[in-house]
C-alpha cells in the first residue's frame, strides 16, 4: 500500500470505493438467512469460540466438526482440559495434523485456571497474551465469544477485501493485512449493550468467514451471483469474469524433501510403536520405527539388527508421501516379521491394533501404514 515515505495511497482512498453505510446491514441479513450450522454455534461459550478457533486455524470445517464434538465430549470445559494427561489431549487431536496447537490449547488452559480463576479473559488484548493465540484467533474469540468489534481478518476475508476493494497489490504483506483490518474496522457494526442478546459484531465477522467458505471461493470458483455484496464490489464491477485473479500472491514456497524408511515391525498380531522425541516436528506423538534415507533390502536388515530387532523375513510394502508445510516426507515401507522379543531387549512399545488406534496419537504422516495395521 505504502511506498516508503514518498507515495502513500491512505487505506481510506482505496476503501472509500465500496460502500461503508449499510454494508453490515447487507451482511448480517444475509447471515441470518445463510449461516452454517455448526456444533460450536449452538452454543457459542468462550471455550466452544475458543476450541473451535483453534480447530479451523489449519483445517477444514468438515474434518473439524467430528473431532470438535469428540474433544468436547470428553474434555467439556476449560478446568477438564487444564487436567488432561498428555496423551489424551492429544489422542483427541488426532487427524487434525500441526498438534503444537493443542499443546497450546492445554498449556492456555492451565493458565487460565491458574491466573484467571478458570473464566476465560474477555478482550482481545488479554487473549492474544495466551500460548497459541494470534491476532486472528483473538479477535475471533473476542468478538464471537465476548461481542468485541474487532475485525478477524484471516485468509478468507483478505481474499474478500482484495476482490471488494480490487486491491492488486501483494495479499500476503503487513501492508495488506493492515489495510484490510482497518477496511473491516470502518464497516463493523458497533459491539452491543452487554444486556443485549444480540451480537453484531460476532455475527459480522462470522457472516464473511462463511461469505468466504461458500461465496467468494478461492481460486476459479467465486460465486458472484449468489453474492450479497456483488453490486458494490469493485472487481465484480470492474473486472467481470476476472473476479479470481484476485488476490494477487506470490508463487508458493519450496518445500524440502525428505526420505525415510518405516518398518511395520511384527511379532505375533502386536507391532512396534515408539514416541517420538519431546521437541521437534510431531513432537512426543507416537509413531512406527524408522531410519532416515530409503535404505535397501540389506541395510535395512542391518538397520533392524543395530536396534536389536532380528528379522525373520522383511518385505517391502508400500511407499507414501506426507506433504507438511515446509518439507514433504517421501516414505518407504518394510513389513518386517521379527522374533519375539525379550523383555531386556524391547527397544519399542508391542501393541496390537486396536491398543494403537485407541491409545497412541500417531500422526496423519503414517496413515497409509496405519491402514496396514
Ligand atoms: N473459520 C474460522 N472460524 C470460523 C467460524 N467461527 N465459523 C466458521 N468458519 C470458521
Amino acid at each position: 500500500m505504502s511506498g516508503g515515505n514518498d507515495v502513500i495511497i491512505s487505506d481510506s482512498i482505496v476503501n472509500d470505493f465500496v460502500i461503508k453505510e449499510g454494508f453490515s446491514d447487507i451482511l448480517l441479513e444475509w447471515y441470518k438467512k445463510s449461516r452454517r450450522i455448526l456444533p460450536w454455534r449452538e452454543d457459542p461459550s468462550p471455550y466452544h469460540v475458543w476450541l473451535s478457533e483453534i480447530m479451523l486455524q489449519q483445517t477444514r470445517v468438515e474434518a473439524v466438526r467430528d473431532h470438535y464434538l469428540r474433544f468436547v465430549g470428553r474434555l467439556p470445559d476449560i478446568r477438564s482440559l487444564a487436567e488432561a494427561p498428555e496423551d489424551v489431549y492429544l489422542k483427541l487431536w488426532e487427524g487434525l495434523g500441526y498438534y503444537s496447537r493443542a499443546r497450546n490449547l492445554h498449556r492456555a488452559a492451565r493458565i487460565i485456571t491458574e491466573e484467571y480463576g478458570g473464566e476465560m479473559p474477555g478482550t482481545s488484548s488479554a487473549l492474544i497474551k495466551l500460548p497459541g493465540i494470534g491476532p486472528y484467533t483473538a479477535a475471533a474469540i473476542a468478538s464471537i465469544a465476548f461481542g468485541e468489534a474487532s475485525p478477524a481478518v484471516d485468509g478468507n476475508l483478505l481474499r474478500i477485501f482484495a476482490r471488494l476493494t480490487r486491491f492488486e497489490g501483494n495479499i500476503r504483506t503487513p501492508d495488506a493485512l493492515r489495510a484490510a483490518t482497518s477496511f473491516y474496522r470502518e464497516r463493523m457494526p458497533e459491539a452491543a449493550a452487554a444486556e443485549s442478546s444480540e451480537n453484531p459484531c460476532g455475527d459480522f465477522n462470522q457472516a464473511l468467514m462463511d461469505l468466504g467458505a461458500v461465496v467468494c471461493l478461492p481460486n476459479a470458483k467465486p460465486d458472484c451471483e449468489g453474492c450479497p455484496l456483488a453490486k458494490h464490489c469493485r472487481a465484480h464491477r470492474e473486472m467481470s469474469g476476472m473476479e479470481s485473479s484476485l488476490p494477487v500472491r506470490p508463487g508458493p514456497k519450496e518445500r524440502k524433501t525428505e526420505y525415510l524408511t518405516v518398518f511395520l515391525i511384527r511379532c505375533g498380531e502386536r507391532t512396534a510403536v515408539v514416541k517420538r522425541p519431546a521437541g521437534g516436528l510431531l513432537a512426543g506423538l507416537y509413531e512406527f520405527p524408522n531410519a532416515k534415507g530409503e535404505l535397501d533390502d540389506e541395510s535395512a536388515v542391518k538397520w533392524l539388527r543395530d536396534h536389536f530387532v532380528e528379522p525373520i523375513r522383511i518385505l517391502r510394502t508400500i511407499d507414501a508421501e506426507h506433504v507438511f508445510t515446509h518439507k514433504i516426507w517421501k516414505m518407504r515401507g518394510y513389513e518386517v516379521i521379527a522374533d519375539p522379543f525379550t523383555e531386556k531387549d524391547i527397544p519399542y512399545l508391542m501393541a496390537d491394533r486396536e491398543e494403537i488406534l485407541t491409545r497412541y496419537s500417531i500422526p496423519s504422516a503414517f496413515g497409509a501404514y496405519l491402514d496396514m495395521l
